[in-house]
């Protein structure tokens, strides 16, 4: 069964409480949050007061997709937010064992994102340190953008070296991802599909994230 951790980038942020209650109804496994600081990426979300409040309204575990630069900076204020979950962008940190090591020693997950255009390779000396790699299939930034075509050989080439290596590492995929192509991404290899605009924006949030689900 398809896990998904549908990300509010989409959803009527006047309403949260209710959205989340919506996915939550769906049988989502996490909730995906993304923050954005308008330099690492060219837009602005919210930052750690907002997911605290939220923490509040959901038992669904926070998955944080910090798209922000320098995120070693905030790890503390997230963990502190309630995140379950931190993604940082390979490019973002320049020592990123370091900053894996960080968000491990507050006793919750880590994940390394990696943009279209970043090799698995950087990730190569860290791997066995990391929870989750979230592959993005859009350039990070904005939801409601097409899935990139090549992004299936690098998904099914990370499904290769985690099962040869028999390491207990989450693929989570970001960008693009709608009903009619999830099938396919997740025989790419994929545990954990993020979806954002094909839920938020749909009539029926809770019966589009059932739909997700059954896959
Ligand atoms: C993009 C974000 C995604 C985004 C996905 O930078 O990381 O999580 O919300 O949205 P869709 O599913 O609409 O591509
Ligand atoms: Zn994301």
């Amino acid at each position: 069964m398809a896990k998904l951790s549908p990300s509010i980038l989409s959803a009527d942020f006047a309403n949260l409480k209710e959205e989340i209650e919506k996915i939550e109804e769906g049988g989502a496994d996490y909730i995906h949050l993304d923050v954005m600081d308008g330099t690492y990426v060219p837009n602005i979300t919210f930052g750690p007061p907002v997911i605290k409040k939220l923490r509040r309204t959901t038992k669904l575990p926070f998955d944080v997709h910090l798209m922000i630069d320098k995120p070693e900076r905030y790890i503390k204020n997230f963990v502190e937010a309630g995140a379950d979950l931190i993604t940082v962008h390979e490019e973002s940190t320049i020592h990123l064992h370091r900053t894996i090591q960080e968000i491990k020693n507050y006793g919750i997950k880590a994940g390394v994102a990696l943009n279209p255009s970043t090799p698995l390779d950087n990730i190569e000396y860290v791997l066995e340190d990391l929870d989750l790699v979230l592959i993005m299939t859009v350039n990070p930034g904005f939801g409601g953008q097409s899935f990139i075509g090549s992004m299936e050989g690098k998904i099914k080439k990370l499904r290769q070296i985690i099962d040869e290596r028999n390491l207990n590492i989450i693929i989570e995929v970001d960008g693009g991802v709608k009903l009619d192509n999830a099938k396919e991404i997740l025989d790419y290899g994929a545990d954990l599909l993020v979806v954002g605009s094909e839920i938020f924006e749909s009539e029926d949030i809770a019966e589009k994230t059932k739909a997700f689900k059954l896959l």
